[in-house]
């Protein structure tokens, strides 16, 4: 077992870890091993478990989609919500009749929830069989730490308290497609009252622009057609740098590089959302016009509870500056319900901004207490039968305002970015216009990649069904 929980990280790291993945290379070569990695939680932890079947696949382990074929199987996991942790449980539990079928198989742990030590400390003893134990701060020390999993008997351990400097030139293995995940920054500095998201992702640490831009250079090259920016509040990009060089700066660099035609980024804090940012979305024609912007709550009671640092009137006066500069922009976002304190009235304000605002998608969550947070040491917890209540009132509303916005698309000839064949249909091929609604449609495979026009001839709450009109 091992711990370096104060060491810091450190670019030399860059290095290093080459040299662990050619070790392994060595040893694995010729065996046919295969991995199978479970990913939990948000489009970062999608994109980290790509830089760690990356580091695999340069190792030489093959992917297979099949948990018992698997010579090593790693959950990356989230702890965002109660439930995304009881899954996780519940699903490694479950790896215990793997692990005797094979004792050689390696069974790895990593995310979020491990960066949580008494989490950590509870996977370990009550599932002694995990060969690895790892956090998000080291994510780029995998090949190490499976070396090391490799010659123990005992589960390795390594969660650093410290995020440390940005690692560069970690191998990535992207899903194949015409879409592609660029991490701008990571960690969060906001510290809403009810979030762990800070607690386990560290302070904000933003990336080089030179690195950043290099790497969309590549994606661009590679045939990559559109490109989604991560980042917990990827508005405050550069807000950590000497350079003054600002989230809108990047944008309006990006929107230069050939090849590349949609730029989308997610998520924004309305707090950070400056009027530079809202000039440089309208200027820039390949920024997708479509704003994630969760808003969390409607009473101002609530709001200032949350930490989130704006009110209600701030927020619907930012989605009117929005609007007016771009008027066709779909807004989406998150609603948390059942905050510690929210009343029947709270409550009724949250229906009101989303009745005002009129979203085009939103994503709504229980409130779930998490451990360290602060509002999770509060005594006026909203009893769980009432948050039910709440949330499918609130999702009602919602649904219905989509549908009526999604119904407005009846008729029109929408430009849509062809991802892939549809997952269930035969011959129905799966895009997005540029406001992130799904477009479903017959057309032929060599379509993927392309910008076509197409015709909305079906309405639902959450995707539309087309025609083609005109191949560009
Ligand atoms: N950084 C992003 C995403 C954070 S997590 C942002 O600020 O928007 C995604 C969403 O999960 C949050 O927007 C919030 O709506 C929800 N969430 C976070 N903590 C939660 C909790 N304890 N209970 C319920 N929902 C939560
Ligand atoms: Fe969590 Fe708030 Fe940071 Fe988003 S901005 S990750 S909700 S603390
Ligand atoms: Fe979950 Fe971590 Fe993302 S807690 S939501 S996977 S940053």
């Amino acid at each position: 077992m091992l711990n370096r929980e104060h060491m810091p990280v450190s670019s030399q790291d860059e290095g290093e870890q080459q040299l662990y993945i050619e070790d392994l290379k060595n040893r694995i070569y010729g065996k046919g091993l295969k991995y199978h990695i479970v990913t939990y939680g948000c489009q970062m932890n999608v994109h980290d478990s790509e830089k760690l079947a990356g580091m695999l696949s340069e190792i030489g382990y093959t992917e297979t989609g099949r948990q018992q074929d698997a010579d090593l199987i790693l959950f990356n996991t989230c702890c965002v919500r109660e439930n995304a942790e009881l899954r996780v449980y519940g699903n490694v539990g479950a790896l215990k009749s793997y692990k005797q079928a094979n004792p050689n198989r390696i069974i790895g742990i990593c995310g979020c929830m491990m960066q949580q030590s008494e989490v950590a400390d509870y996977i370990r003893q009550t599932f002694p069989f995990v060969d690895l134990i790892f956090g998000t701060h080291n994510l780029h020390r995998f090949p190490q730490l499976l070396l090391q999993a490799l010659d123990s008997n005992h589960t390795v351990v390594e969660i650093l308290d410290s995020e440390g400097a940005v690692v560069e030139h970690v191998p990535t293995k992207r899903t194949q497609g015409v879409s592609a995940w660029v991490t701008i920054m990571y960690g969060c500095n906001n510290f809403c009252s009810y979030c762990i998201v800070p607690h386990v992702r560290g302070r904000e640490r933003s990336r080089r622009p030179a690195d950043i831009l290099a790497e969309i250079q590549k994606l661009a090259e590679a045939g990559y057609k559109e490109i989604t920016l991560l980042g917990q509040n990827v508005n405050s990009y550069g807000k950590d740098m000497d350079e003054q060089y600002l989230f809108h700066n990047l944008l309006r660099d990006i929107n230069e590089i050939e090849g590349i035609q949609r730029i989308r980024f997610m998520t924004s804090h309305p707090k950070d959302l400056s009027d530079d940012l809202i000039r440089a979305m309208a200027e820039c024609k390949k920024v997708c016009k479509h704003l994630h912007l969760p808003v969390q709550a409607g009473s101002d009671r609530i709001l200032h509870a949350m930490n989130r640092k704006y009110s209600s009137k701030y927020y619907l006066d930012l989605v009117e500056k929005v609007r007016k500069a771009m008027p066709d922009i779909a807004l989406s976002t998150d609603i948390i319900v059942g905050f510690p304190g929210e009343n029947e009235e709270d409550f009724e304000a949250t229906l009101r901004i989303a009745e005002k605002v009129r979203y085009d998608s939103a994503f709504t969550f229980l409130y779930s207490p998490r451990k360290g947070t602060p509002a999770a040491k509060r005594r006026d917890q909203v009893p769980a039968e009432q948050k039910k209540q709440r949330l499918a009132r609130l999702n009602e509303l919602i649904n219905g305002i989509c549908m009526e916005k999604n119904q407005e698309h009846l008729g029109k000839i929408k430009e849509v970015l062809v991802e892939g064949p549809s997952k269930n249909r035969k011959d129905v091929l799966t895009g997005r216009t540029d406001t992130n609604k799904i477009v479903n449609f017959k057309g032929s495979p060599e379509l993927i990649g392309s910008l076509i026009m197409v015709r909305i001839t079906e309405a639902h709450s959450w995707s539309l069904e087309g025609e083609i009109v005109k191949n560009d």
